[in-house]
């Protein structure tokens, strides 16, 4: 009963929280009709493709869990979506420069063909960067206090830079195809290409809501676990889904001989260690108690998910 109650509230989270990101990124981006339209076109085909909207609903609960404990009142703060939306923007940037012929060369994502199979190599590009730079618009444009929009703004430029940020991390997985992974390549890998990004939007989120230097230091500790658990998972998926269930090419780690944490350790070693890191970020989570509970509950879901 308890369990069933947990996956109830997790869907209306999920639900929610999907909704709200994709009002705000339907108002942020430019329509279809704004000139150069072939560009705007691009930007919504991936964006609103039917991404899941994980990052920013981890900002959005994490910034609920802190004003909560803050003010006192178990509501998101004013415009903490536009933080969530501008995530999403740089993570659809990144998925779609992933996905480019010269990275890992896929033609299916979100369910749909790639940027550059429908709009060409040089306009999925420029997507890819204008997602970035309307996301970084929209930091600046956030309502929260000055202070906290510039640091907010410092953190995700870090994360998805190139010192153990998401590009960095990009650039480790392309050199790390065709030779034997180990245990701290991988890892290293994992952390920066998708982990630091996670970790950034609960700290983000954290920081929107006004939380103090601790609560920072504990949303960077359950982020890091949290996020490293994500793309463990995403391995696992890559070679226990299809291509259907995933909207994404299924196997696809494998025929590229990518670094993977199941090429390291084989799948159930793999699960074991993801369910192991959520275990240890909840914990992180202990002095916030029922607060924490909506948070923890889309990190369950972030190892127990199948897409
Ligand atoms: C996929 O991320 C890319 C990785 C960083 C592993 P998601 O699984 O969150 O993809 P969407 O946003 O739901 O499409
Ligand atoms: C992508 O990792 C990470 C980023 C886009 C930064 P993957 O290459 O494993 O993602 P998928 O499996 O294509 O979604
Ligand atoms: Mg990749
Ligand atoms: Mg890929
Ligand atoms: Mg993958």
């Amino acid at each position: 009963m308890m369990r069933m109650q947990a996956e109830v509230q997790v869907k209306e989270i999920l639900h929610t929280g999907a909704e709200l990101t994709d009002r705000a990124l339907e108002r942020l981006l430019p329509s279809e009709d704004r000139v150069p339209s072939s560009i705007h076109r691009a930007m919504r085909h991936s964006m609103f493709a039917g991404g899941k909207r994980l990052r920013p609903i981890l900002a959005m609960e994490a910034a609920r869990m802190i004003y909560l404990r803050k003010a006192g009142r178990c509501e998101l703060p004013a415009g903490v979506e536009d933080l969530g939306a501008a995530i999403e923007m740089l993570h659809t940037y990144s998925l779609i420069h992933d996905d480019l012929p010269a990275l890992d060369n896929d033609d299916l994502r979100r369910g749909k063909p790639t940027c550059h199979v429908v709009f060409g190599e040089a306009i999925a590009v420029l997507a890819g960067d204008a997602l970035q730079t309307l996301g970084y618009q929209t930091l600046a444009t956030l309502q929260c206090p000055a202070k906290a929009t510039v640091e907010i703004i410092r953190l995700i430029a870090e994360a998805t830079g190139t010192v153990e940020g998401m590009i960095g991390g990009q650039v480790l997985d392309l050199e790390g195809e065709h030779s034997k992974p180990t245990a701290a390549t991988v890892d290293a890998i994992h952390r920066a290409k998708t982990g630091a990004l996670i970790r950034v939007s609960l700290v983000a989120g954290g920081v929107y809501a006004g939380g103090d230097a601790e609560d920072v230091r504990r949303l960077t500790e359950f982020g890091r676990r949290a996020g490293l658990a994500f793309q463990i998972v995403d391995d696992v998926l890559d070679v226990t889904q299809d291509s259907e269930q995933l909207g994404k090419t299924a196997g696809k780690d494998l025929t590229s001989d990518k670094a993977t944490w199941p090429a390291v350790f084989g799948i159930e070693a793999s699960r074991a260690h993801a369910n192991k890191l959520i275990s240890e970020a909840f914990a992180e989570l202990e002095p916030y108690a029922d607060a924490a509970e909506a948070l923890k509950a889309v990190a369950r879901y972030l190892v127990e998910r199948t897409h």
